[in-house]
């Protein structure tokens, strides 16, 4: 195994005082500004899951877990990179690379972990028509941003997406679970990536890769802690009279619980929760573009 998961992305943003206020309101906190980037982490144990630095507005890339010394070092060969001492919060080694669309990928393993940060409640017991799990207890959640966990996945565009699928399934391990294609099979218009953790269960997609004019991020997407966090979320933002993208629905390709928001930079942000786990012996499945397989349920894609 390769890579333990995706762990943070990386932004440019001209207000960095706009987006770190936007990100708290997300579900996100401090972790430090260093120089002219800020830090900021979710509620789980990586030492940070967002940073942006003062400048144009970009999506610069993203950071991956490596899962061991030996995979850094035959990652870093397999780029020709040099390993060095990790400048990030946690430190660690690693190294950097870009991919063929000039995505800057950073590769880093023994970064120190966090102590998670206790979110209000738990996940939900739920009481469904045929089991009741939740007995003598009220379900109550507290008006708060969300409680973000982690980074989930973060989906891009690119102008040669079957050149960047073929790309990250041969450099990083990666393999589509579901493909959607146009006309005929062979025209890929977009892929959804899973880790290559053997028999181990992973998210349905750590990357979707997306055909479109020129690179670009679609969205970043950030696992909330159940359904009441997603939509307790919603409420937060809306009060705060945030833009609003897409959701609430279900979707299609990973069956996450969504709800889109656009950073005051325009960059679109997702929450979810109850995604699907997939593992080697899943089966790619492929799939023509259409709108019924955008969603399960849920308002329309806006534009379509
Ligand atoms: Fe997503």
């Amino acid at each position: 195994m390769l890579i333990d998961d995706i762990e943070y992305v990386i932004f440019r943003h001209p207000d960095l005082s706009a987006v770190r206020q936007f990100m708290i309101d997300y579900g996100l906190l401090d972790v430090s500004q260093e120089g002219d980037s800020v830090y900021l982490r979710a509620y789980g144990d990586a030492p940070f899951s967002y940073v942006t630095t003062q400048g144009e507005a970009a999506f610069v890339g993203m950071g991956f877990r490596v899962a061991s010394q030996e995979a850094l070092a035959q990652l870093a060969a397999r780029f020709g990179a040099d390993i060095e001492d990790c400048r990030h919060p946690g430190g660690g080694k690693y190294f950097h690379t870009i991919d063929p669309d000039g995505r800057r990928l950073e590769f880093v393993f023994g970064a120190q972990r966090l102590q998670p940060v206790p979110c209000d409640g738990a996940p939900i017991a739920w009481n469904d028509a045929h089991a009741k799990n939740r007995l003598g207890r009220y379900q109550r959640p507290k008006y708060a941003p969300s409680h973000i966990q982690r980074l989930g996945h973060v989906a891009v565009f690119s102008p040669a997406p079957q050149q960047i699928i073929e790309w990250y399934g041969e450099n990083l391990g990666m393999k589509p679970s579901e493909l959607i294609h146009g006309d005929n099979e062979t025209s890929v218009l977009a892929a959804f990536m899973h880790l290559n953790k053997g028999s181990e269960w992973t998210d349905h997609h750590t990357l979707a890769i997306v055909g479109a004019p020129a690179p670009g991020l679609e969205h970043a997407s950030f696992e909330c802690r159940d359904f009441d966090d997603v939509g307790m979320g919603h409420m937060v933002m809306q009060d705060k009279q945030y833009q609003h993208r897409w959701g609430i629905g279900r979707h299609f390709y990973g069956s996450q619980i969504f709800d889109y928001w656009t950073d005051p930079a325009g960059f679109h942000v997702e929450h979810y929760c109850d995604g699907d786990m997939v593992n080697e012996d899943t089966q790619t499945l492929r799939y023509p573009f259409g709108r019924d397989t955008l969603l399960q349920w849920g308002p329309a894609f806006p534009g379509i």
